[in-house]
């Protein structure tokens, strides 16, 4: 079930502030060709997927396989992917960083259209910009979180750019996930954000010991594209004896690419960096967090004609920051013209059936009402978390720039999910560039099952 590199090449340009500037008019409306190509297909079904040997697991997935294939998709081309539920519950997918139409995003709460056990529904939307991108079941949002929290519903989905400067030799997609947490029998605990969930981790859904090496040679350089499709856990991850290059966070090119030696993803964070391969051997790309290396997340990564044990130094502890990659600090407030400001507090409560619940400025979904915002209207989002867990929020259908972390104003660094720590404040930019329901969630699984969401609506 391992995704093999794919050899090719193609570079990520940086963005600038550009993102910043009012777009008159901005849309996505890109020219919308006949269509006249089949469909590209996926099946949701049972699937046993095998950790390692002897470790199975039942779960849905995409064609039988976790990730589901890899969808490449070129920017501003029409796609059409025909899916169909072969589960015995509704369904629907949803193309998580896709600035696509509330119809085809594939949240129920949007209006979407949800798949009948045995039905097949067409999604069609223009990508419209490149990046990595993914998909995933949203079922997640319908309380569900059983079904949904160790599914093996999710995949990469690439969407490709018109032209290719080519700065790699190599491409590797590797997915994390989390499996077992919420185990019937196992007690749930009060205490989300501190209890362990999980007994395995794995990269492309094997466990590192199980798994076939990445095999490199000397002086390539490797475009590693990171996703954290677990449901609950962040992971950091160090490559020892090299450096990871930044290019994109959530698909979208940072403006400073600038090496560190960790990295770190919230649920459903990606990050793309590049590495090059100039210290042969053999060494571990793992989580820092001894735990999670122990549960089985990691690969080795293997140059051509090296032996002997993988090399696992973890490098001193230390804090990924992502202002790093923002060029220079934004505009000030002041200077940004909005429309309006979004106070949103965050805090936990406790619900009536004794688990966590979590608050937006007071209330949980469906007792909060939708922020309104007007089509081509500036807004800044000012979080602010007093929770006491940090959160991955995201943002449906639209990208936001984020312009300040806590005290501190950064480069502008555009994505699609954020992980918020605790007490920490972020200040995000959002221009109100498509129409339609929008939701805005904590994408950790019972988070958002316990109330972390909430409507953004158009006016
Ligand atoms: Cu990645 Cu509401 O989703
Ligand atoms: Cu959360």
């Amino acid at each position: 079930t391992d995704i093999p590199p794919i050899t090719r090449r193609r570079a990520l340009l940086a963005g600038g502030m550009a993102g910043l500037l009012p777009r008159p008019g901005a849309g996505h409306a890109a020219p919308v060709q006949p269509m006249t190509a089949q469909p590209i297909t996926l099946r949701i079904a049972p699937t046993t997927v095998e950790l390692a040997p002897g470790i199975t697991r039942r779960v849905l997935a995409y064609d039988g396989q976790v990730p589901g294939p890899v969808l490449r998709l070129p920017e501003g081309r029409p796609a059409w992917v025909r899916v169909t539920n072969g589960s015995d519950a509704p369904e629907l997918v949803h193309w998580h960083g896709l600035d696509v139409g509330a119809v085809p995003d594939g949240a129920a709460e949007e209006g979407s259209a949800t798949i009948p056990p045995g039905g097949t529904l067409d999604y069609r939307f223009v990508p419209p910009r490149a990046g990595t991108r993914w998909y995933h079941t949203h079922t997640m949002a319908m309380m569900d979180f059983s079904r949904a929290m160790y599914s093996g519903q999710f995949g990469f989905l690439i969407v490709e750019p018109r032209r290719d400067p080519g700065r790699h030799d190599r491409e590797v997609l590797l997915a994390a996930h989390h499996w077992d947490g919420a185990l019937p029998g196992i007690p749930a605990s009060p205490e989300f954000c501190a209890m362990p969930r999980y007994r395995y981790a794995t990269f492309n859904g094997r466990l590192m010991q199980a798994a076939e090496p990445v095999r490199v040679r000397q002086g390539e350089r490797v475009l590693f594209r990171f996703l954290n499709a677990s449901a609950t856990e962040a992971v950091s991850l160090a490559l020892p004896g090299h450096a990871f290059t930044v290019v994109a966070l959530d698909g979208n090119p940072v403006a400073s690419p600038a090496p560190v030696s960790v990295i770190t993803l919230g649920v459903a964070e990606r990050v793309d960096a590049i590495v090059h391969m100039n210290r042969p051997g053999r060494w571990v790309l793992g989580p820092t967090d001894p735990a999670q290396q122990t549960a089985g997340l990691g690969r080795v990564i293997e140059y051509a004609g090296a032996t002997g044990p993988a090399i696992w130094t973890p490098p001193p502890i230390s804090d990924w920051d992502y202002a790093l990659f923002g060029g220079p600090a934004a505009p000030p407030v002041e200077d940004l013209r909005l429309d309006g400001i979004f106070p949103m507090l965050f805090e936990r409560r406790l619900t009536p059936d004794g688990m966590e619940g979590w608050t937006i400025n007071g209330r949980s979904y469906a007792d909060l009402p939708p922020l309104h915002v007007r089509a081509g209207g500036r807004y800044l989002f000012r979080w602010i978390n007093l929770s006491g867990c940090a959160h991955p929020l995201h943002l449906h259908r639209h990208h936001f720039t984020i312009l300040r972390r806590g005290m501190r104003r950064i480069g502008p660094i555009e994505k699609d999910t954020v992980q918020i720590g605790r007490f920490d404040t972020i200040d995000a930019l959002l221009v109100a560039d498509n129409p339609g329901d929008t939701l805005f969630h904590c994408h950790h699984q019972m988070h958002m099952d316990y109330g972390f969401m909430q409507m953004i609506r158009y006016s």
